[in-house]
């Protein structure tokens, strides 16, 4: 899988269908020779072009022109490449450039971890990891790239270690991962969006210049997710060549692709330079997060399936990831701040009596919280709302036959709480400066190790009380006036990445000490929705926006790199509370099953024909989750580019069941048939369709398709296929 030619001095890297190769040039810079479809050739070094790139061993005097165009896998700045740095570290004398040479390497099985960062994970027949150690003299800076090769998917997870030998060095900037390409026939493809509509899908052109993404919010986002796609130039959703980049961290991220002068695109992708300097004292290591390359011939579908392979494979710890998650029901949009005991109960009698599996509890259940203004920090039970406190809440609805969850906000402070009348140097902020609210609240400062401790002891101290066996993990603002009154001053730019580890820190506690919990992240919705927060919890919120059409964009965007086993997805209420229009509960339901599959509404006030469909709804998830959770996903539709309908299949892998699931958002009368045709399934086998009892071939089903045609706007099916003998 990793190998080494000593007299051409050229790393090959093998994955499934994905060769990287690298090169040690003459002077010791590690060059990129090539990244794609697997071939033969044992050196193909002239793939640097050296004909036209005067070899700067050769020309000393034009080191220029030859750094700038050459393709690099770690690039230095200031040092004659004018593209996109990978690092910049200034010393003593306040000087930037940076000049890695090739020490040397070594290959070992398996995956190392990276401490206290989330990364993916193989065993040692799983993968292979190189380190190769570089080196710049004159600094006394070492930097160790990690690449580890997955053996079943095409994909490779890159890292970079920097260590101090001798002095003091200030880290600028140090990003995990850089590809350079030869060819500038690629568009970009980036999930951008807001709140309520997040990661929604764009596709651009590459051209001369930077096209970047990024956060510096303190957490991946809304607005951007640290995903990018490169897709050659008329590449489709089955076919062609796509490289899939995605960034393993919750923090401020640069995502950027960049065409040189000379036509050649640079991908980088790491943490944010924007307000980061790192203080390395002599003998100490900064470890960079781990970002994913992944490659594949089979378009932005094949790279979407690696992407989702590679997160429940070897991302996703939790002992739920490929096990069918409680059907839940979220009192958030049922009752939001205005409940107590009674009315929760009201709820959940109708539900346990639907099949529902795990009432989730949602803001509002501590201190004094009855709206967005006060208490959080203040992690103990309002008896006022809920006499007896959680436990005994928790054994009523246990008593149901129902789970019971809870929703916390543990990285946040009101400053109307006991927590701020005691600590209000806690949050993050800078002395002197106001402290700018966002939903009425401010930001604890998880860099600092006392004050996790505290909160934690508290969160711990609950989940302890009572049967608790989910918890929403949810964080609704960004950072700002990021500082705080302890660190020294050089070190206040560590502070947007502390909290980071800090974050990371507590959920490594959550889920060690409570294994089984399931644990569901959420930030304002799907503001946190990145591969960081996978590590720790199997599900994400996706969206509080839970209207089915607008979730048709949202969880197809998301789905371009994540699974839908990940994404949080509920049935709500209409008029939906975030758009005002009403669907069928049909459609709510079955876009919800493209997720985890849960409820968001007062079951006590639903029209009696909607509380008639549950139990169906729910014995139709019960069915089809295995292939959804599991299976491969197939998008058919393209809801960005033709909003009038959309289509998804889930096909198991041993390709014997599939599922297709159809939206028609518009209805119109005596139109051409809609035709749609299936994806996935494997030549020679014969499928029996549920709906209509027709076994057909996967031949026809995937060549002629099958007629859609529904009545109404918003109305959807779903049909089950299964391998029939004939
Ligand atoms: C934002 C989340 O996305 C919602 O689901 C809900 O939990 C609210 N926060 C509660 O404040």
């Amino acid at each position: 899988m990793i190998s080494f030619n000593e007299d051409a001095k050229i790393f090959t890297l093998q994955s499934k269908g994905f060769m990287y190769q690298m090169k040690v040039l003459k002077e010791g810079h590690l060059a990129h020779l090539r990244a794609g479809h697997p071939v033969p050739d044992p050196d193909l070094s002239h793939l640097l072009r050296p004909n036209e790139l005067p070899d700067c061993s050769e020309t000393g005097r034009d080191k220029a022109s030859f750094m700038d165009n050459v393709m690099l896998e770690f690039p230095c700045g200031g040092i004659g490449d004018y593209r996109e740095p990978c690092i910049e570290v200034m010393d003593n004398a306040g000087h930037l450039a940076c000049d890695l040479r090739y020490v040397s390497y070594s290959i070992s099985e398996g995956k190392p971890e990276l401490k206290g960062l989330p990364a993916t994970f193989a065993a040692a027949e799983e993968a292979q990891t190189l380190s190769i150690k570089l080196l710049d003299n004159l600094l006394g800076l070492e930097v160790t790239l990690f690449y580890t090769v997955f053996e079943d998917l095409g994909a490779i997870a890159r890292s970079a270690k920097a260590t101090s030998l001798k002095d003091k060095l200030f880290i600028k900037r140090f990003l995990s991962l850089c590809l350079d390409l030869s060819s500038s026939s690629w568009d970009m493809i980036t999930l951008s969006g807001a709140w309520a509509r997040e990661r929604y899908a764009n596709r651009v052109p590459l051209h001369a210049g930077k096209q970047r993404i990024e956060s510096s919010r303190g957490e991946s986002s809304h607005q951007f997710n640290p995903f990018i796609a490169l897709a050659e130039k008329g590449a489709s959703e089955d076919s062609g060549k796509a490289f899939g980049f995605s960034f393993v961290y919750s923090g401020n991220f640069l995502a950027q692709a960049e065409i040189s002068s000379m036509g050649m695109p640079r991908v980088v992708m790491g943490i944010n330079p924007q307000n980061f300097t790192w203080v390395l004292e002599a003998g100490e290591s900064f470890q960079s997060p781990e970002a994913i390359l992944s490659y594949s011939e089979e378009g932005i579908g094949g790279m979407s399936r690696t992407l989702h392979d590679l997160y429940r494979k070897h991302l996703i710890r939790s002992p739920y990831v490929s096990k069918k998650r409680p059907v839940l029901i979220n009192n958030w949009e049922a009752t939001y701040f205005n409940f107590d005991t009674d009315k929760l109960l009201g709820i959940c009698r109708e539900a346990a009596k639907a099949g529902i599996e795990l009432f989730v509890l949602d803001d509002g259940w501590f201190g004094k919280r009855n709206d967005d203004n006060t208490s959080l920090g203040d992690w103990y039970a309002n008896e006022a709302k809920l006499p007896g406190g959680l436990s005994r809440l928790a054994n009523e609805v246990n008593a149901l036959g129902m789970k019971f969850g809870l929703w916390f906000e543990p990285e946040m402070i009101s400053p109307e709480s006991e927590l701020y009348k005691e600590h209000p140097d806690w949050c993050i902020h800078i002395p002197g400066r106001s402290r700018t609210l966002a939903r009425n609240q401010l930001v604890l400062d998880y860099s600092r190790k006392e004050v996790r401790d505290h909160i934690y002891s508290m969160v711990k101290a609950v989940l302890s009380s009572a049967n608790i066996e989910y918890v929403k993990w949810d964080m609704n603002r960004n950072l700002s006036e990021v500082g705080n009154a302890i660190y020294a001053p050089d070190r206040q730019q560590e502070i947007s990445h502390r909290y980071v580890l800090g974050v990371y820190d507590l959920m490594e506690r959550l889920v060690s000490d409570f294994p089984n919990l399931l644990l569901e992240n959420c930030s304002g919705g799907g503001a946190r929705f990145d591969p960081g927060m996978l590590y720790y919890s199997p599900q994400i919120w996706t969206s509080d926006n839970v209207d089915p059409i607008e979730r048709l964009k949202i969880q197809s965007g998301t789905s371009l790199a994540y699974p839908p086993s990940a994404m949080g997805a509920h049935v709500g209420d209409v008029p939906c509370h975030s758009n005002g229009r009403i669907t069928p509960i049909s459609t709510r339901g079955n876009v919800a099953m493209f997720g985890t599959f849960g409820f968001e509404l007062d079951l006590t006030k639903i029209s009696k024909e909607d509380l008639e469909q549950v139990p169906a709804l729910i014995a139709q998830y019960h069915k089809c989750n295995d292939l959804a959770r599991d299976g491969d996903l197939y998008r058919i539709g393209n809801i960005f580019t033709d909003n009038t309908w959309d289509a998804w299949m889930f096909v198991s892998k041993d390709k014997s069941e599939a599922l297709l699931e159809y939206v028609q958002v518009l209805a119109s009368s005596n139109t051409p048939s809609r035709r749609i045709q299936l994806k996935g399934l494997k030549e020679g086998f014969w499928y029996k369709n549920d709906e209509t009892g027709m076994v057909l071939s996967a031949e026809t089903l995937m060549h002629d398709g099958l007629d859609m045609w529904i009545k109404g706007d918003f109305s959807s099916k779903v049909i089950r296929f299964e391998k029939a003998k004939v």
